[in-house]
Parts: C-alpha cells; structure tokens; sequence
C-alpha cells in the first residue's frame, strides 16, 4: 500500500505558503506517494487546484488528515489541528519549538512524530532540506526592495541633467543567510553598503559582495556556526560603536538574530533621532521584537521623519517562490523517510534526529523537554 501524504490550508495568520507546489506533488506521485490535499490550499500562494495533476484532493483538513501517514504544514499547528491528526503519524513544519508548549504538549499526548523544520541541523548534507536558508535568503532580498521603496532617495548614483544623485548608503546589521541576500539586492540596486555581524567570519563574505565590513571589535561566534548573545558590556560596545554609521545611513536593514532568543536591541531612539530624515529602518527581526528600540512589530511608523517598518511574515510576500523552495526543502527531508517504497525512517539519522521534536509520545528536543520540565516541577 502506498504512503498517504496530506497537506491542508495554512490557517496561521497572515500564512500565505503552502507546503508544496505542483512540481512537488507530481514528484512524490512518480515515486508512489499518494498525495491528499485540501481543496484551495495552494491559492493563496497563486497555486490553483487546477495547476496539481494526479493527486487526491479532500474537502476539509480532517478528511485530508484522516488516512494522512505524513503531513506536510508550514506553521505550527494549531492545538485544534493536532486533535485532527491520526495517532502516529509524522508531521514535518516549523515548530517554534522555543515556545509553543501547549502544541508541542499537545503533540506528545496525541503520539504524534513532530519534526520540526527549525531544527534541521546546518549540516551539508541536510542543505537542500535546510528552509532556514531558503526562507531568510526571500526575506533578505525583499528587506532591500523595501527599503528601496520607502526611501525617499534613489539608491544608484544618477547623473541627469537635473544633477548628480548621490548614492544611497545602505547599512546592513546582521550578516547570515538574509543580511548577505539584502547586502547583494541593495548592491544590485546601485547602493553603497557597509554591513557588520558578531561572527567575524562574515567579514570576508561581506567584501566579496561589494559590501564593506563594520570593525568593531566585538567577536561571537559560537556553534554551529550561530551567533552567541552578548555580554552586556559587548553589547554596549556594540551599540556605541554602530551608533555613527546607523545615523549616517539612508537605510538600515536588521537582521540580527540570536536562536530562540528574542532579537538583540541594537538601535536606540537616540540614533534613529540622529538620522536624516526621509531614512529608513527596514527591521526584519521585527518577529522576535525588532533590533530597533522604535520597532512595532507588523507596522511602519514615522520618527522624526525616519520610517521604521517592522515587516511580519516577509517570505510569504514572495508567496510562489518561497512555497516552490520550502516544498523543495521539505521533499528532501521526506526522503529519508522513505525507503523502497515504505516509511522505514531511521531515528538515528543526525538530521532526523536533530529535527524531532517529538516521538513515541515523549519529548525528543532536549531544550523543550527540559524546559517543559522546569515548568512543570
Ligand atoms: P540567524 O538568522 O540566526 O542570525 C542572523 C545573523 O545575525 C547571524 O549572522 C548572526 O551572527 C547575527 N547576529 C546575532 N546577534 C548579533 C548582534 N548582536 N549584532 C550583529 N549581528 C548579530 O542566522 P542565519 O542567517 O540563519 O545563519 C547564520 C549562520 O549559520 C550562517 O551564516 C552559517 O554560518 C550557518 N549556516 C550554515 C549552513 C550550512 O552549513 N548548511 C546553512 C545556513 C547557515
């Protein structure tokens, strides 16, 4: 008997994905997978029912979960969602696994295999299944677009005959996966950019596209190659030493992120006020609060003529290339799954080990089980 696959509608706010595209469904169908899916899941990222060959589609997420063995989401599941979910079956979505508890509880008690796409290790070999990247590289790139866009400056130099247009200078904060995509989008556009990252080892990969890298002297590279929080005299440092080139910047794009961690404060009133007006603050850590003391997670406000935008839920605004490479990132984790045809995983495996969140109705991750714990006792 063949695997039952079923994906049903996003129901998160302001979720515009889905977890697979056309292409996606009509390669795990070849390999014999049998796909369910409900009925308008793909519209809001323009993938019409229309656009899916050979799959089965259900007319509301509990026929679709009913016979469902994997289940493929893109936000956490609701506690009502999980009550939808057979017993045993594998569920693959981000988790929030750093909060969430009612879910992840709920998960466990319902002996659900939850593999939560956070946790993926940044390993070479679970690249391709690493949506982490492939959602921060859509959100960096559209962080430059906006930024362009609320700017009331040109970002490329222009020589016209009405003058000569300086460029923008674009200072970029954070330099992983979505500050390196916003560094090579604002170069594109003809920006002049300076960026800076705790990690010194982005110094390097900050020049080689263009950018130059702020020399602060503050180091905090830790494992796994993540940034660890700073010490509070660091990030004294830190925002001293930013404070001049965040006030001389046209446009400041944040993406500075510590996992599980809320966003370290790294812009204060003070400097936004030193800005110029008609500048921007593009603050893409506006999830987890905002790099920026002004930040209103979900709003653009205007400071002293600065705009401070706190964007929610960037990599859906790129709704059909962001759900092709996430759906892309989850077939791959869904291969190792499956082997000859039958859901044989092996819980050993690093990445699949690495990504369980729950199993066998215990708590697998050990930061939850143990904060859980801690809660609880
Ligand atoms: P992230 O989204 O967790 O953080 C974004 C950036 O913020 C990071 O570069 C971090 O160093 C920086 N940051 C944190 N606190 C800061 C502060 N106080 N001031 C300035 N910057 C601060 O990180 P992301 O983009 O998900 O990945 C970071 C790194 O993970 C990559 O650059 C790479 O080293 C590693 N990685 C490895 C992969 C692999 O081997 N397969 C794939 C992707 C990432």
């Amino acid at each position: 008997m063949s695997i039952c696959l079923a994906i049903t509608t996003e129901t998160s706010e302001g979720e515009n994905r889905v977890a697979i595209v056309p292409a996606i469904a009509e390669k795990f169908s070849r390999a014999g997978v049998q796909v369910v899916l409900e009925k308008g899941a793909g519209v809001s990222s323009f993938y019409p029912d229309s656009d899916f060959d050979d799959i089965e589609f259900s007319d509301t997420a509990a026929e679709a979960c009913a016979t469902a063995q994997i289940l493929l989401k893109v936000a956490p599941p609701s506690v009502e969602e999980v009550a939808l979910m057979p017993e045993g079956c594998i569920l693959i979505c981000y988790m929030h696994p750093h909060g969430n508890d009612e879910v992840i509880k709920a998960l466990r008690d319902r002996n659900i295999t939850a593999l939560s796409m956070e946790l993926v290790p940044r390993i070479s070999r679970a690249q391709s299944m690493d949506s982490l990247s492939s959602q921060a590289a859509i959100a960096g790139y559209k962080a430059a677009l906006m930024a362009a866009d609320l700017s009331a400056r040109f970002f490329p130099m222009l020589t016209t005959a009405a003058g000569t247009i300086r460029p923008s200078r674009v200072f970029v904060i954070g330099a992983g996966v979505a500050g390196l995509q916003a560094i090579a989008t604002a170069k594109r556009l003809g920006a002049v950019v300076e960026a800076y990252d705790v990690r010194s080892v982005t110094k390097e990969q900050v020049e080689s596209l263009g950018g130059k890298f702020l020399e602060i002297g503050v180091d905090a590279s830790s494992e796994g190659g993540y940034a660890r929080e700073l010490t509070e005299s660091e990030k004294h440092k830190e925002r001293e030493m930013m404070g001049n080139t965040v006030a001389a910047a046209h446009a400041v794009i944040c993406t500075a992120h510590v996992p599980g961690r809320p966003a370290p404060r790294l812009i204060d009133t003070a400097v936004v006020e030193r800005m110029l007006p008609g500048s921007v603050v593009i603050d893409l850590a506006a999830e987890s609060g905002g790099n920026c003391e002004l930040t209103q997670p979900g709003k653009t406000i205007v400071h002293n003529g600065v705009t401070i935008h706190g964007p929610l839920h960037v990599p859906g605004m790129l709704a059909v290339h962001a759900s092709e490479m996430y759906s892309r990132n989850l077939y791959n984790l869904v291969q190792l799954l499956i082997s000859d045809g039958e859901l044989k995983p092996d819980w050993d495996d690093e990445i699949l080990a690495g990504c369980t969140v729950t199993r066998d109705g215990e708590i697998k991750h050990g930061p939850t089980r143990e904060r859980l714990q801690g809660a609880s006792s």
